[in-house]
């Protein structure tokens, strides 16, 4: 089996196990770096908690846990909408151990989902599009995007927190900018290349045997990817011992997508509590399932958004640029338009998302 299908294979809807087939397609979701900083407790026949994976974390690049919050966010919509899809309701209590506030006890559930079978369940043609969903890092084609398939996105993701989408010129080209200049930060910093680099996968082995990260493959068969991987010989020990030439890629390209992009869209709150970021991680997933509806390909940018010191005045200036006011939080950022798809990127087995309780 290619190392891409793990985890994306066809899912067994006979599948008698309701928690473990809704698992099956929440750790679909995307997650910083891959990660997938998700793990469970079956609690009851039609219960599960779900907690963050303290090994998963990125202290570097997400020191404050707010993209972990936001890929749970997409896992529990991802669970949703499956169990929905098998008709079963899914009653989702976030926090059930107490209001988390901005602190976050790693000990307690992230949510207490209870799933009820009911005929009359909505079933959202969302679900259809959980096992196509992607990150594309590929250059896009220079294809404009219409005020109809703006709208037409917009509605489907705008049910938990607000989403805007521009196509604009002059805005793409601004934020585009923004994105190559917020990189340029992110690589002055060992710490985060070297967290980065800790997830990449430099080949189908390591990629097979850990299961989570991205590689080359994401990037397209094309001039990214090749660039890469003939810079780097493959390996990831030339990688480690060039790190700032690696950085310089990394600016490169980056400049190379974010100017490629046929509309940006972000997702903001008007706080930034933990239930913020939570709804922000639903908002973006029903995002990317409609754009991979639509036909369209879509990649965060989160460098710019990050709570490191040295990113705050960036971050500061992109929010006045777009017009946020100040107690309002930019979750999510990211391009859209068109690409061909690229590999999966692979997800550890189910039974290794599920701990037995304590
Ligand atoms: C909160 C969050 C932030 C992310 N930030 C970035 C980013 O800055 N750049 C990027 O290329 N991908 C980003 N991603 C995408 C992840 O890298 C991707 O979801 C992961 O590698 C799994 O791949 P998949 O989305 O194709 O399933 C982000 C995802 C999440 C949930």
């Amino acid at each position: 089996m290619n190392h891409a299908t793990h985890g994306w294979e066809r899912h067994d809807p006979a599948d008698s196990d309701i928690r473990k087939n809704a698992l099956s397609y929440a750790i679909l979701a995307p997650s910083p770096h891959n990660t997938q900083p998700w793990i469970v407790e079956f609690d009851g026949p039609l219960r599960i908690s779900l907690f963050i994976d303290q090994e998963r974390l990125l202290p570097a690049c997400d020191p404050e846990l707010r993209r972990v919050c936001v890929s749970h966010g997409s896992f529990i919509e991802n669970f949703t909408l499956a169990a929905g899809y098998f008709g079963y309701r899914a009653d989702i209590d976030l926090f059930p151990g107490g209001w988390p506030g901005n602190a976050l006890d790693l000990e307690k559930p992230v949510a207490r989902i209870d799933l009820e079978k009911d005929v009359a369940v909505e079933k959202d043609t969302l679900f259809e599009q959980i096992q196509k969903r992607e990150t594309n890092r590929r250059v896009f084609r220079k294809n404009s995007i219409t005020d109809h398939q703006v709208s037409v996105l917009s509605e489907a993701s705008d049910v938990f927190t607000p989403i805007s989408i521009v196509a604009d010129n002059d805005v793409r080209e601004t934020l585009a900018n923004y994105i190559v200049k917020a990189m340029e930060i992110e690589v002055s910093n060992q710490d985060r290349i070297t967290e980065t680099l800790a997830r990449f996968r430099f080949n189908d082995q390591e990629a097979a045997l850990f299961r989570d990260g991205f590689g080359f493959a994401q990037f397209g068969s094309g001039g990214i990817s090749r660039r890469l991987a003939e810079h780097f010989a493959i390996s990831r020990e030339k990688a480690e011992q060039d790190i700032s030439s690696l950085g310089r890629e990394a600016v490169k390209l980056t400049r190379k997508q974010a100017f490629s992009a046929a509309a940006y869209a972000w997702i903001s709150t008007k706080g930034n509590n933990r239930m913020d970021q939570i709804k922000a991680g639903r908002c973006y997933e029903r995002a990317c399932l409609k754009a991979t509806e639509m036909g369209l390909a879509i990649q965060p940018f989160s460098q710019v958004l990050s709570e490191h010191q040295d990113m705050i005045d960036l971050r500061e200036q992109l929010r006045e640029y777009i017009g946020i006011s100040g107690g309002h939080t930019l979750q999510m950022l990211f391009r859209i338009g068109y690409a061909d798809p690229v590999p999966h990127t692979p997800r550890r087995p189910v039974d290794d998302f599920v701990r037995k309780r304590a």
